[in-house]
């Protein structure tokens, strides 16, 4: 069965209760749970990782790159600075589909910049949780036309 994995940085892991008028009002579970019945209806699996550990989130990247068959991540803040997590999702085979929670186009000038965007194969922002649902079925497509 194809594995997809779904990443998440730094302070994801307080969804449901930070700034919810920004991120929404599901928990990271709750949106998990919506990937992963989605994952069932598609017949791929999906294995989830957060951490607001930047080495901690390479470490995992690394340790699924010959099994994974693409990846949805949110570096969350990390986007805007980690040439480190920038170079992991670049080292590996597999696409990885960058996903962000809120429209940072219309946000801060320093969320206005990714500097993962570019080792990614696309990005979908500002969709909310339905984001991470998108890349999933999109990354199904993506591995089943090679
Ligand atoms: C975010 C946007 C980032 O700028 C921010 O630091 C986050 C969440 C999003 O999903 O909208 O932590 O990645």
């Amino acid at each position: 069965m194809l594995k997809f994995l779904l990443l998440n940085g730094p302070n994801l892991n307080m969804l449901g209760t930070r700034e919810p008028d920004i991120y929404g009002s599901l928990t990271l579970e709750q949106i998990q749970d919506k990937v992963y019945k989605r994952a069932q209806e598609l017949g791929v699996a999906v294995d989830y990782f957060q951490s607001n550990h930047e080495g901690a989130l390479i470490d995992y990247i690394q340790q699924h790159a010959s099994e994974a068959s693409g990846m949805i991540a949110n570096p969350g803040a990390l986007t805007h600075y980690s040439i480190a997590l920038r170079d992991a999702i670049a080292s590996v085979q597999f696409p990885t589909i960058e996903v962000h929670l809120s429209n940072v186009h219309t946000r801060e000038e320093f969320r206005h910049h990714s500097i993962t965007a570019a080792a990614c194969r696309g990005q979908i922002i500002g969709l909310g949780w339905h984001g991470y649902v998108l890349a999933l079925e999109a990354l199904v497509e993506l591995v089943k036309q090679k």
